[in-house]
């Protein structure tokens, strides 16, 4: 992550805010990808300010979805400055032990920190962009904190060497494990090319709000998917990684950097066969999954998928019946 010191022109506020928003998407990331390879309800810290014991991977869900809000957060105002908000990542790992992967959360959040508290604005220059980046290294500060109490508790319970959930090596040859693969893959890749529309068209409500439910429906899905994958003993895989001798599992690019469409019609004309291909891909599953709780949660997802196919058409055809709409 660079470091960017001193604002004092627009240019130097969007280079500082894309800087922060590269790491932020790298984090989002990577306390999901974190907390989906953690076991469920096994365990537990101290939170020092709710001052209540919360779930180790729960709470790195929370954090994760946190800094989705901070990469929304930059991406609007990125636009509304007239940049271009960027889709490229820092870098993202995965140790196989769960108290590297803390230890490498909580470091993170203190650089993060000190890229936004470090930055020297010119004075009166853009007051609200700095209480902005002010307000957001306080939520960087409570998340290493929370970090700190979560690995005081695994050392606490002698659980240093617990480990994450690891990939079957039998599951290459099993469709359904492959096709929710696939399935994770296309949840996170229209999840992403709904906050890029709801960043672009941010100017106004009505459309980023509804581009908005589709994304956290998409996160949810994205979610519910990866404690599916556990059960079919597998884990949520790491988009384009490496793994070293050691296990130790690195990606520059955990998501596309390029997503396509610019503008309201050709942004929502995109999205209609992009949700119907994600329907398929759930259909075929589904054809192949034996009833219960897993087929049920799946069936839930491609219900929604159909909805969204439905609010999207309307969304196009209104927007398609109005001349002159931007
Ligand atoms: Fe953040
Ligand atoms: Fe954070
Ligand atoms: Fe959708």
């Amino acid at each position: 992550m660079e470091n960017i010191k001193n604002i004092k022109s627009t240019e130097d506020a969007i280079k500082l805010l894309n800087v922060a928003l590269e790491h932020e998407w790298a984090v989002s990331f990577e306390y999901l990808f974190h907390a989906y390879s953690f076991p469920k309800g096994k365990f537990f810290y101290q939170d020092p300010i709710l001052k209540r014991r919360q779930e180790v991977r729960a709470q790195t869900i929370q954090i994760g979805i946190d800094e989705i809000y901070h990469s929304l957060q930059l991406g609007s105002i990125i636009n509304q400055m007239g940049g271009t908000p960027s889709f490229e990542t820092d870098g993202v790992i995965r140790y196989p032990r769960i108290m590297d992967n803390l230890e490498r959360d909580k470091k993170t959040e203190d650089l993060v920190t000190n890229l936004y508290q470090s930055a020297e604005f010119e004075e009166g220059a853009f007051p609200k962009i700095q209480n902005m980046v002010l307000n957001i290294s306080y939520d960087e500060v409570r998340h290493s904190d929370q970090f700190v109490a979560m690995m005081d508790a695994m050392r606490a319970e002698g659980a240093e060497d617990a480990m994450c959930h690891q990939s079957n090596l039998e599951n290459a040859q099993k469709e359904e494990v492959q096709l929710l693969h696939a399935i994770m893959r296309a949840e996170n890749d229209l999840m992403h090319r709904y906050l890029k529309y709801v960043i672009l068209f941010s100017e106004h409500q009505d459309l980023s709000q509804r581009l908005f439910k589709n994304a956290i429906d998409h996160m949810k899905n994205w979610d519910k998917n990866g404690g599916i994958l556990i059960k079919m003993g597998d884990v949520i895989q790491i988009e384009n990684a490496e793994k070293d001798s050691d296990g130790v599992e690195r990606t520059v690019s955990p998501m596309p950097s390029i997503y396509p469409e610019e503008d309201r019609l050709s942004a929502l004309e995109t999205l209609i066969p992009a949700e119907s291909d994600l329907i398929s891909k759930y259909e075929k599953l589904l054809s192949l999954v034996p009833d219960g709780a897993i087929k049920d949660q799946l069936e839930k997802h491609t219900g929604l998928g159909r909805e969204h196919v439905f609010t999207q058409e309307w969304l196009l055809k209104n927007a398609q019946k109005i001349e002159g709409l931007k």
